[in-house]
């Protein structure tokens, strides 16, 4: 575990180990404020060693929320509980960023916000967007920017636009769903370096600012060419994940040992030069030291893992039984651990 345990610097932010639990959203907050529920949560992922927590899909306004439970980040109220989270990360000496989202067209809004007037069928409804005006795109940008400046008057370390899994920002990148004429059409990029602005002038330039960003939008060559953008425009870093789901056009070689989501890490990492995470299916020590040592990415993302263990990356440095997730989708990426067989099994085999 040579490179897994070693530091790397974000910025001026000092990160123990390469070890990242990304962002989930365990939905127990109530109307969108933090719970006790969620800052013990967040506790005991901080306990168990990561090098660095980001906070689960936290909502910029009411409107873009993927869930009811979901936290929220649209109200100055929402600080406090909100600082509880980052005070208890803190406490175990370990950073934390938190992820700021609007759902957009996938969301539970009656009337979702997308680009475009696209059609969304899934999660059991079907549902047109409403296709957004320039004042509702001037009004969502402001939410992430005043989202941020929450995030930073909470304490915590940065933020992470979340630009993939088929949210807004996701929507806006994607050619499949963005069909606008105008300029958020043409170039859909400004959409988000807008936002990038805007933070810049409401915190701390020592702020740190990345983007969780879909390799496959739809292909590898439209994710490389928003990382080359956005790297250009100051992002801090590249959280590499998928893109829009319907029709990603994922063109990878069937003896690639890894997901494809660090395939695309990989190829990214070849083309910029700040911190690069890598995600999906790291289920051991071993394999997340591979993939630092073989693809040149920085920082491993174990989400998963740490649902069936939250003491992971303390079990990986010394050697033991990280635990494995059965990809039985229960958590339905909702986190419902107490239903989770894989933490069942490893709570047995280490009792
Ligand atoms: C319960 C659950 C909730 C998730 N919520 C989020 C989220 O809020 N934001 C996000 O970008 N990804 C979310 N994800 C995706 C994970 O961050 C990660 O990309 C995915 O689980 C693959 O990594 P893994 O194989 O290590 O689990 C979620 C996943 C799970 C299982
Ligand atoms: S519920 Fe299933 S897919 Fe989710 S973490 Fe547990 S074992 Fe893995």
């Amino acid at each position: 575990m040579k490179k897994l345990f070693t530091e790397i610097n974000i910025k001026n932010l000092k990160i123990k180990n390469r070890v990242c639990i990304p962002p989930m959203v365990v939905p127990v907050a109530e109307d969108g404020y933090v719970t006790s529920s969620n800052v013990e949560r967040y506790k005991e992922l901080a306990k168990g060693g990561p090098g660095l927590i980001i906070q689960e899909a936290t909502c910029i306004n009411e409107d873009g929320k993927l869930a009811e439970k979901q936290i929220g980040i649209w109200s100055d109220d929402q600080v406090e509980g909100l600082r509880k989270i980052v005070d208890a990360v803190h406490e175990e000496g370990c950073p934390i960023f938190v992820q700021i989202h609007h759902a957009g067209v996938v969301g539970i809004s009656e009337e979702p916000l997308c680009p475009s007037p696209y059609e969304f069928n899934g999660y059991g409804r079907k549902v047109v967007g409403r296709e957004m005006t320039l004042e509702d795109i001037k009004s969502v940008q402001n939410d992430y920017i005043e989202a941020a400046r929450r995030a930073y008057e909470a304490g915590y370390d940065g933020i992470e636009l979340h630009g993939c899994h088929g949210y807004l920002i996701c929507q806006f990148l994607n050619k499949r769903v963005n069909k606008r004429n105008d300029e958020y059409g043409k170039n859909p990029e400004n959409f988000v370096i807008e936002i990038l602005e805007g933070i810049r002038k409401v915190t701390p330039k020592e702020f740190i600012v990345g983007i969780r960003l879909g390799g496959f939008e739809p292909a590898i060559e439209d994710g490389i060419h928003y990382a080359k953008i956005f790297e250009q425009q100051g992002i801090d870093f590249l959280d590499v994940s998928y893109g829009f789901s319907n029709g990603q056009e994922i063109n990878v070689g069937e003896d690639y040992k890894y997901s494809n989501a660090v395939y695309a890490a990989e190829r990214i990492k070849k083309e910029v030069s700040v911190p690069v995470f890598a995600v999906d299916g790291i289920n051991s020590g071993d394999m997340a030291e591979a993939i630092l040592n073989e693809t040149n990415v920085d920082l491993v993302d174990i989400a998963r893992g740490a649902l069936i263990n939250p003491n992971w990356a303390n079990d990986a440095r010394e050697g033991k039984d990280t635990g494995k997730c059965l990809r039985c989708s229960k958590c339905a990426w909702f986190g419902l651990s107490k239903a989770c067989p894989g933490r069942a099994i490893f709570s047995r085999n280490n009792a």
